[in-house]
């Protein structure tokens, strides 16, 4: 059918034409929306780096949780801080950390949130890296067992999902295994399980104290996340997450990679997440804040562009922003 039969813009004329052909949509029920906490009392003190993002004493994330189910958000993700950093990172499965602690209050608090936990050890080792240096090397298999550990603490306080991610091979198996064997059958995984070693990670890395740190000579974490060059790589490690026993598979970041959760989406059935990370968030917030950019409507325009290449679930901290616009009458 050719012009002037064909008229593409007859479907374009009013906002209601629009939504009725619209193929995409964001709804709230796909947002994930993160947290930070550290330890203390009636702490909620913006972070620098992060426009609008706070970090959180365990009894002040309660109420921001109440506020994030109450816009109809569905699941939270956990990031913690620890007081002190050692070689190991051994806070970071302390029954009274920071995030065990808030999981505690949260669940009480808001039992019908889904409460997500990143698994990792960076915010917390003296070294700033994801994993124990040996030999001035990050090595793999001592890692994981502590991952393992930081995940069973999770679980023990109460999390619904555990989320490594620290991008070292078999963490996904070591802990599926410690959750299964101390009962805990019901929680799931969501593996960042092709993780770029990005820069856009840069205003997370002064939220969470967890730059890698010079002094071990290992200045960038290229030896366990992903280069960002690899499409056939990306679509291996989600394979064996998934092999591992990962229940959602994610892609980080989002908007750079947009080709590999397309890829990912065309290959695997499981639910895909996609991390819409604090550098892509800042470059939005700092355009709009400048005058450049309508920041509601690029928003918006980012969201639906992960979900259109095939995301499932995006964190991102714009979730709270997105739900008030998705609540907007027509
Ligand atoms: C920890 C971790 C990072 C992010 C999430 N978990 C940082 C990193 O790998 O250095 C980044 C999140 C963001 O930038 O919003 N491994």
């Amino acid at each position: 059918m050719v012009f002037p039969n064909n008229r593409m813009r007859r479907l374009r004329t009013t906002d209601s034409m629009r939504r009725l052909v619209r193929e995409t949509t964001v709804a709230v029920d796909n947002l994930v929306y993160p947290l930070f906490v550290r330890k203390g009392r009636g702490l909620k003190e913006p972070i620098e780096s992060m426009a609008d993002c706070f970090h959180f004493s365990p009894d002040m994330v309660v109420k921001e949780a109440e506020d994030v189910a109450k816009l109809g958000i569905p699941a939270v993700l956990l990031f913690g801080l620890p007081d002190k950093k050692d070689k190991t990172g051994s806070e970071a499965w302390s029954e009274d950390g920071a995030v065990q602690l808030a999981i505690r209050q949260i669940k009480k608090a808001v039992p019908q949130l889904v409460i997500i936990t990143d698994v990792c050890l960076c915010a917390y080792t003296s070294t700033g890296h994801c994993g124990l240096i040996k030999d001035g090397k990050v090595d793999n298999d001592s890692t994981i067992e502590l991952l393992a550990k930081v995940a069973l603490s999770h679980a023990q306080a109460g999390a619904d999902m555990v989320a490594p991610s620290d991008m070292m091979d078999g963490r996904v198996k070591a802990i599926r295994e410690a959750l299964e064997k101390n009962g805990f059958p019901d929680v799931a995984i969501m593996s960042y399980a092709a993780k770029f070693a990005s820069a856009f990670y840069g205003p997370f890395r002064d939220a969470a104290e967890s730059a890698p740190d010079a002094s071990t000579g290992l200045t960038d974490r290229k030896t366990y996340q992903m280069d960002p060059a690899n499409v056939r790589q990306a679509l291996a490690e989600i394979a064996l997450d998934i092999e591992e026993g990962a229940d959602i598979v994610m892609v980080k970041p989002a908007l750079p990679y947009l080709d590999i959760i397309y890829r990912a989406r065309q290959r695997f059935d499981c639910p895909i997440a996609a991390y819409n990370v604090s550098g892509e968030y800042m470059m939005i917030h700092a355009s709009a804040s400048a005058g450049h950019i309508d920041k509601d409507a690029a928003i918006m325009e980012s969201l639906t562009s992960i979900k259109r290449a095939g995301a499932d679930i995006i964190i991102t901290y714009f979730a709270k922003s997105a739900a008030k616009i998705l609540s907007l009458p027509h």
